[in-house]
């Protein structure tokens, strides 16, 4: 019905309303932008027929590869871990092939809508990439860790300030080290590159999410240490499929489908299979 009315409307009010409504728009989509490179008619047409990445027979999925255990290069050196699995099993309820993409994590909200049709990356909702793109319901709850080395005195919010802190770029570590105070903030396009700063006495200390620190912690049990980050007075943030922003059927079909994954015990089964200690 609300693409018969949006056919209708199109026919009736023409091209000039559609391209007035676009370009008023604050925020420019993504999906906006996609538009825009192919021109305005496809443009157009993306309008008319909701332009859902629903109608493809194939979802581009970015990824970032380095954040066990929900994705790393898996045995054959492809995308493997907790996120792929459940995007795959996502992609089978939609009766939709997926292919996974890895990227650096700070390309992905910028590439949904043009390069690829959804991320999943262990990526936390915030306000402002919500600004960008429209997240599924949340999938998983996280917490920022601080990895220290086992004789370090960091203990409390109140010794972070003033240090060198090792993050990966763009994410939430990243905003959360850069807001404290008189910190040094050394931002890597791989979390395992701020560990081996913090082994070399680079850095002092990692914020990271707290399951990649503990998988991180794990290969260096003798020197390193994982802290909880309740301890500094973090926030517990949530995981979320991130799509176009406007694609509603896409979020919705992509709910739904969550939804029966979790009915069906695939997901907890998922869970089991990839994240230790749950
Ligand atoms: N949860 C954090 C965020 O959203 C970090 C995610 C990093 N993910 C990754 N695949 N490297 O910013």
């Amino acid at each position: 019905m609300k693409k018969l009315l949006a056919l209708v409307l199109t026919g009736v009010l023409g091209v000039s309303l559609l391209t007035a409504c676009g370009s008023s728009s604050s925020a420019p989509s993504a999906a906006a932008e996609t538009a825009s490179t192919e021109g305005e008619a496809a443009s157009v047409e993306a309008e008319a027929s909701s332009g859902s990445a629903l109608d493809k027979d194939t979802l581009i999925i970015g990824t970032n590869a380095a954040f066990p255990p929900f994705e790393y290069a898996g045995d054959d050196g492809t995308p493997a871990g907790f996120d792929i699995d459940l995007i795959n099993a996502i992609g089978e309820k939609l009766g939709k092939k997926v292919e996974v993409k890895d990227m650096e994590f700070d390309s992905l909200v910028a590439s949904i809508g043009n390069k690829i049709d959804i991320a999943i990356a262990g990526m936390t909702v915030t306000e402002e990439r919500q600004k960008m793109v429209d997240f599924s319901d949340s999938y998983y709850e996280a917490v920022q860790n601080v990895i220290v080395a086992k004789d370090s005195a960091i203990a409390s919010a109140d010794d972070l300030k003033n240090k060198k802190i090792g993050v990966q770029l763009g994410t939430t570590g990243d905003f959360i080290a850069s807001d404290i105070e008189g910190s040094e903030v050394s931002q890597y396009n791989k979390a395992v590159d701020a560990v081996n700063d913090l082994l070399n006495g680079r850095v002092d200390c990692v914020i990271i999410d707290a399951n990649p620190a503990q998988e991180f912690v794990s290969q260096h049990a003798e020197e390193l240490t994982a802290l909880e980050g309740t301890q500094f007075g973090f926030e517990t943030e949530n995981y979320a499929i991130a799509m176009p922003k406007g694609d509603t059927a896409l979020v919705e079909a992509v709910n739904q489908a969550l939804k029966e994954l979790k009915e069906d015990g695939t997901f907890d089964k998922l869970v089991a299979a990839n994240i230790t200690g749950e």
